[in-house]
């Protein structure tokens, strides 16, 4: 391709990349592809001036304006700024004026780069009289009724200046963007990219009314033409004028010396950007002094004078070539992005979440898709969106497995869940260790001197696969794990052995089976009295159990229809795991049968588990949150929004000596 093909080419893809972005607020590539683009463009045009045209997107800033608003035609041209994307080209900007000024430090005046669209407001006698976008830099629209309504923008200056111009950006907050989705979601209409989008679309209503039910924000950052008062001579010190007229400016501005400063700034505004409250994509340096300015003066659409240093890109766009499935400790399944490499957010990134299989939907997601990758602050990447214009014809629908990747077990989705889960939660290498440390924990298989770190040990060394394991385990292995002396050892072994001697409710809480807590396991235990028994139960059978409801009773049978947990627990019996049947179903009527108690506060006399065992030896259910269905509510000491709750609700409430008494009479 010649240069001047080229040429063409890349002025036909900035055209049409302004129009989506300018007129369509619908960009199909990120900033960074775009800068890049354009970026092509200028250079190739600077080594080739005779292919220079005046109608090279090169020259003008944004798309022509919407025909339905009037022209207005801007006093003075509305800049834009030359981009630093490094330190070195900071560095560059700084000694290119200090050479053209002759100069060995300058003083810069220094800003946030808002993410939002420049305007002008222009003011005659103190009364805001017009508003326009900036257009193509010298004809812009006119927005005058939708400025009217941004709430921050005074429609009266403080001074009576006679003739001003405000330069700066309308935007909207992050809070206000949110709010905004949320109701475009609930109404059925499709929601804003980004902030600046959504400020874009929200300022180029026809119907201003539409503009005013929006939250939009503005902050001034020039100004413009200017007649009727003297200005400062230090754009800082301007800024500060401008304030004193009741203009929004931002706090974030500040005044540096010498290209340290610039650069200490634009680390410090890294590290607050997470936290604003609004959009920011980088900062901002201008010469503070306004007669060094003019002395630089402009080149072609950007002052000399100033540069935007950018944040690396938070989005850009790659290739989808394909989705891996990642199985995390709780058996959640999670779709993951495989992506061609793309810089975004200052680091490659070759792998990006998709959540779960509703937001594939949702974004309709298709391996070998152009997607657009996002990284926001230390978040971990995700796949925004797709464009869909780069859809190839081969690209491929994702299916979700039904066996889980990692052990094969069957892949199951509760109806209300977003989330699909693998069921081999006992059997699972990606919930060994998770499961294990549950199946031993204090109030399921009791198994003292199990902790975190010999799991991690016995599990990465293959010595404990399943719970089972933990019943064949000698003392040569476990002396052989790192931090781990004979004693210990042999009593680790004791706590083993001792565990076997156990009851039914806990083993079924130690399977660890979702959404299966310490009481509905031991409802179920009293309930069906036998293991097997629960094991013929169907669903339901389950829903006969006090409590159970049916996402209870589903997991449940999902978790006992997959062959590789029965496994498991028939390994668990014929290791000598035993507990005697029966013995906890009682048909005789305790005298708390049936009655909710929810303990809060600290109790002097007892601990809140022996308060809780105490409570369900006389039949009660001990549950953690208060509700309607609440019985009594026993609050200790220094209790607090449980029992709040319980007095709005009329549940009553026993101090910690009610409660004894109420345990010492039964
Ligand atoms: S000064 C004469 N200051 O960035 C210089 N611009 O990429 C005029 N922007 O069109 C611009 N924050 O929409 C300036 N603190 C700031 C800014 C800022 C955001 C926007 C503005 C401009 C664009 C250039």
């Amino acid at each position: 391709m010649s240069v001047k093909e080229k040429i063409a080419q890349l002025r036909e893809q900035i055209d049409m990349h302004n129009h989506r972005y300018y007129v369509m607020d619908d960009p199909i590539i990120g900033d960074a592809e775009y800068d890049s683009l354009f970026r092509e463009l200028q250079s190739l045009e600077t080594r080739h001036p005779e292919l220079q045209t005046a109608d090279s997107p090169s020259l003008r800033v944004g798309a022509a304006p919407l025909k339905v608003f009037a022209e207005v035609q801007h006093r003075t041209p509305m800049l834009s700024l030359n981009n630093a994307f490094s330190e070195g080209e900071v560095r560059a900007f700084d000694a290119r004026i200090r050479e053209s000024l002759g100069m060995d430090e300058i003083e810069y005046a220094v800003e946030p780069k808002f993410d939002g669209l420049a305007i002008t407001l222009s003011y005659r006698e103190g009364v805001f009289v017009k508003g326009a976008t900036r257009g193509d830099g010298s004809v812009g629209e006119d927005v005058t009724e939708n400025l009217r309504t941004v709430r921050d923008i005074p429609l009266r200056l403080k001074e009576n200046i006679a003739d001003v111009e405000l330069r700066g950006e309308v935007l909207m907050f992050n809070r206000d963007f949110e709010a905004l989705n949320a109701s475009q979601r609930a109404k059925g209409d499709k929601e804003f990219v980004n902030p600046r989008n959504a400020a874009a679309g929200s300022l180029r209503q026809l119907d201003s009314r539409i503009t005013a039910a929006r939250k939009l924000s503005f902050f001034a950052y020039a100004l413009g033409y200017c007649e009727g008062v003297t200005l400062p001579g230090e754009h800082h010190q301007q800024m500060a004028l401008l304030q004193s007229w009741g203009v929004s400016v931002t706090k974030q501005r500040r005044v540096v010396r010498g290209v340290e400063g610039l650069l200490e700034y634009f680390r410090d505004m890294g590290e607050m950007r997470a936290s604003l409250p609004f959009a920011i994509d980088g900062v901002v340096y201008k010469v503070n002094d306004t007669v060094l300015q003019q002395r630089l003066g402009f080149v072609s659409r950007a002052p000399r004078f100033a540069i935007a240093h950018k944040f690396p890109a938070e989005e850009a766009s790659t290739t989808l070539l394909g989705i891996d499935i990642q199985v995390g400790r709780t058996g959640a399944l999670t779709p993951v992005a495989r992506l061609a490499p793309v810089f975004v957010g200052g680091v490659t990134v070759t792998n990006a979440t998709l959540h779960n299989e509703d937001e594939i939907r949702r974004k309709d997601v298709r391996i070998g898709d152009t997607v657009i990758v996002r990284r926001a602050g230390d978040v971990i990447p995700e796949v925004a969106r797709v464009v869909l214009e780069r859809r190839p014809s081969d690209a491929r629908e994702f299916v979700m497995p039904t066996v889980c990747p990692i052990c094969g077990s069957h892949v199951s989705k509760a109806e209300d869940e977003a989330v699909s889960r693998c069921s081999g939660g006992l059997f699972c290498p990606a919930q060994r260790k998770q499961a294990l440390l549950h199946f031993a924990s204090r109030r399921a298989m009791n198994i003292d001197g199990l902790g975190d770190k010999l799991v991690e040990q016995m599990v990465d060394a293959s010595i404990i696969r399943t719970p089972a394991d933990l019943y064949r385990l000698g003392i040569l292995a476990i002396v052989n794990m790192e931090r781990m002396g004979e004693k210990s050892a042999v009593n680790l072994l004791a706590a083993i052995e001792h565990s076997k001697q156990t009851t039914l409710a806990r083993v079924i809480f130690a399977l660890g089976i979702r959404n299966v807590g310490e009481a509905t396991a031991k409802d179920i235990a009293r309930h069906f009295g036998s293991l097997d028994a629960i094991l013929a139960a169907d669903e339901d059978a389950l829903l006969q159990v006090r409590d159970v409801g049916p996402v209870v009773a589903k997991s449940i049978v999902s978790f006992l229809q997959e062959p590789h947990n029965i496994e498991v627990l028939e390994q668990l019996r014929a290791c000598g795991v035993m507990w005697s049947e029966h013995e906890m179903q009682s048909t005789v009527e305790q005298p708390y049968s049936g009655k909710t108690f929810v303990l809060t506060g600290t109790l002097i006399s007892m601990s809140r588990d022996e308060a809780k065992e105490r409570l369900e030896a006389l039949g009660a259910k001990v549950s953690g949150s208060v509700s309607k269905k609440t019985d009594f509510v026993v609050a200790g000491a220094e209790a607090g929004s449980k029992l709040e709750k319980a007095q709005t609700l009329g549940v009553t409430i026993l101090d910690e000596q009610q409660f004894t008494r109420l345990l010492e009479i039964n």
